[in-house]
């Protein structure tokens, strides 16, 4: 499938007004994307596991208008008018005008929220421009209806990707994967598709707690850190390992095998943070108490022979990955011992999730 099919070639059936409220999850990727190209073409595939509680609800209301020249939206985020977000999704709104024309005909009211803190330091975009992909490609399928649901997905996924990579990733679930890797049937650059394998029951409603560690600002944002990979001394070997990682983690994934699955995905966490530390400008994202943490994490395995391990993503965050098995020690443990590592003592218990969710009879204000 090339970007072509996207575009929009059938008659649209204008409506007046439409409404449309969607849940999308945020989601932690276990082999990471770190480098790309334009249009937001990764330079390795990618896999990760949705989740569930983290997530944004949004609700776009479309007025028709006058066909204009720009597009004419307006954005509220936990009932305030937002103007700081509008700048990012004018700029997706651009990329995405040639696939969704009927954006300019349409006033949109944008109302969104998110259910972990705003500040918390993990990524709004994955969650927050999906949801807004899902509305978009919710009123395509009003404007023509004989589009089947399989292309609306995969249109959403390749419109959330034009906005941020990773949210390609957060249209379905419990595993998806993008980024054309030969060994992934379906597997594509454009949009991301559910992993196509079945997965061992150890993996089955996989537990995440993500630590909350620093929710200031990050110094560097996800935009530059990708940019740095275009000149990096070890960037061809990192999209190379990348790909066989994700080649080892698929047949980790459907035999059970985590051992080797802890070791891969800790080696990915470090590996992204390792070539942030080797760009140049070199930055630092992990902050003391990430450090703390991993060891207590390594300690904590190897005392009580566990399968917890540790993922980080662009920040100082530690998300805490186990089975559901060990749920209950596991959780005694973060709130005995880790929990005094995260500001203010937080951390947020999520699990593995299914992706999109749309709202009916329920509007953001
Ligand atoms: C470290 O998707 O936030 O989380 O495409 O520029 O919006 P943009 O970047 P973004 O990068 C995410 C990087 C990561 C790894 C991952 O999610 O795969």
């Amino acid at each position: 499938m090339d970007a072509h099919q996207f575009l929009v070639n059938s008659s649209l059936q204008f409506i007046e007004k439409a409404s449309f409220t969607w849940q999308t999850p945020s989601n932690i990727a276990l082999v990471k994307y770190w480098g790309k190209s334009e249009p937001q073409i990764p330079k390795n595939a990618s896999i990760s596991f949705t989740l569930n509680n983290c997530h944004t609800i949004t609700t776009i209301e479309f007025k028709k208008i006058e066909k204009s020249d720009s597009v004419q939206f307006d954005m509220f985020f936990e009932g305030k008018k937002n103007e700081d977000f509008k700048p990012k999704i004018a700029k997706f709104f651009q990329r995405i005008a040639a696939y969704c024309p009927y954006i300019f005909e349409y006033k949109m009211i944008i109302h969104s929220q998110n259910s972990f803190p705003h500040s918390s330091g993990i990524a709004s975009s994955a969650s927050g421009l999906s949801a807004i992909a899902m509305c978009l490609t919710s009123l395509e399928q009003q404007l023509i209806p004989a589009l089947n649901s399989d292309f609306v997905t995969k249109k959403a996924s390749f419109l959330a990707r034009l906005g941020s990579g990773s949210a390609s990733r957060s249209i379905e679930g419990p595993l998806v994967v993008w980024g054309n890797h030969p060994e992934i049937e379906g597997s594509s650059d454009l949009f991301g598709v559910p992993f196509p394998h079945t997965i061992h029951s150890i993996f089955e409603n996989y537990q995440d707690v993500i630590l909350l560690v620093d929710k200031g600002e990050k110094q560097v944002s996800s935009t530059v850190g990708h940019e740095l990979m275009y000149n990096h001394p070890f960037s061809e070997n990192r999209f190379q390992q990348a790909n066989e990682n994700l080649t080892k983690l698929s047949k980790i994934l459907q035999n059970g095998d985590i051992k080797n699955f802890i070791n891969l995905v800790e080696s990915e966490a470090l590996t992204l943070h390792a070539m942030m530390l080797t760009s140049n400008p070199y930055f630092i994202l992990m902050k003391p108490n990430t450090l703390e943490i991993i060891q207590k994490i390594w300690k904590y395995r190897s005392e009580n022979q566990s399968n917890i391990c540790f993922t980080l993503d662009a920040g100082a965050n530690v998300h805490v990955l186990f089975p559901e098995n060990e749920k209950q020690n596991v959780l005694q443990f973060i709130e005995n011992e880790l929990a005094n590592f995260c500001h203010k003592n937080e951390y947020i218990c999520d699990s593995v999730g299914f992706g999109a969710k749309k709202l009916e009879n329920i509007k953001v204000k």
